[in-house]
């Protein structure tokens, strides 16, 4: 996944807690406008979970564990 990558290239704020359960948001990247079409969208499941996402949710807003 794309949380695995950042993570094992230790890119800053990716902390991935629940090694991508979709359990934590600890993972939560901003995807350029550009990619969504590639990236795709948030299912309901990951929805729920940005909802904990305390600041710096936007519409793009997405979990990278579940970039894959
Ligand atoms: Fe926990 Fe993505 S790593 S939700």
């Amino acid at each position: 996944s794309l949380m695995e990558a950042a993570r094992d290239h230790d890119v800053d704020g990716i902390f991935g807690d629940c090694g991508g359960n979709l359990a934590c948001a600890t993972c939560h990247v901003i995807v350029p406008p550009e990619w969504v079409e590639l990236t795709g969208k948030p299912d309901a499941m990951e929805e729920d979970m940005l909802d904990i996402v305390e600041t710096g949710r936007t519409p793009t807003s997405r979990l990278s564990c579940q970039i894959v």
